[in-house]
């Protein structure tokens, strides 16, 4: 999905979360990686994308700008920690490198709120200020993928959000 950023708009956010304290990623990849699986409990949608890959590594990779994602954009992402100091929540914006389909604007190749502080506002709030913070460095645009069936689309369109590209998994019987 991709987001034009107007600085004018205004969003409707849900009530602000209490006692969250929001500040820099920083570089705790298992610490992030640990909130990251309590996000996507199973039942949820992209629980099962991640049977088997490690973790650890994947958010390390990110967070040193080693992936396909690009670079991290420091002000743009964000880690949010519950009363007591315990990660709740993050955003990664980082700057895709351009595409036959990108332009190389930034993207947001994760976002999640730990499974019990979803519903608050939490990532709302990560998204305004992304979305933000990008508008304020001059970016035109925001992307990011979401699977089908994420409730988390409803959100994203909340924020001007829509869908531009689409991937498909396909399959058919070997014994048709
Ligand atoms: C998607 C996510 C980051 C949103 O953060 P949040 O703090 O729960 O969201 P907010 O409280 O700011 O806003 C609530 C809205 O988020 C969406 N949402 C998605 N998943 C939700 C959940 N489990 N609980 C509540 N709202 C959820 C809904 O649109 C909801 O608004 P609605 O009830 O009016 O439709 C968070 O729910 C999450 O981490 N989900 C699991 C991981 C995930 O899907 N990440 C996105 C991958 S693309």
């Amino acid at each position: 999905m991709v987001a034009d950023l107007e600085p004018a708009r205004t969003v409707a956010l849900h009530a602000r979360p209490d006692g969250m304290a929001i500040g820099p990623l920083g570089s705790d990849a298992a610490g992030i990686a640990e909130a990251a699986a309590a996000a996507t409990l199973p039942g949820h949608v992209d629980h099962g994308i991640w049977l088997g890959v490690d973790r650890v590594e994947y958010w390390r990779q990110l967070l040193h700008g080693e992936g396909p994602c690009g670079r991290v954009l420091a002000e743009p992402s964000r880690l949010v920690r519950a009363p007591g100091g315990a990660i709740a929540a993050a955003a990664v914006v980082t700057a895709m490198p351009a595409t036959d389909w990108w332009q190389g604007d930034p993207w947001i190749p994760e976002i999640f709120v730990v499974a019990g502080f979803q519903g608050r506002g939490v990532g709302g709030l990560l998204l305004e200020h992304a979305l933000g913070a990008c508008a304020h460095s001059g970016s035109q645009r925001v992307g990011l993928t979401v699977s089908d069936g994420n409730p988390a689309r409803r959100l994203y369109e909340r924020f001007g959000f829509r869908a531009f590209r689409s991937t498909w998994f396909i399959a058919r019987s070997l014994w048709e």
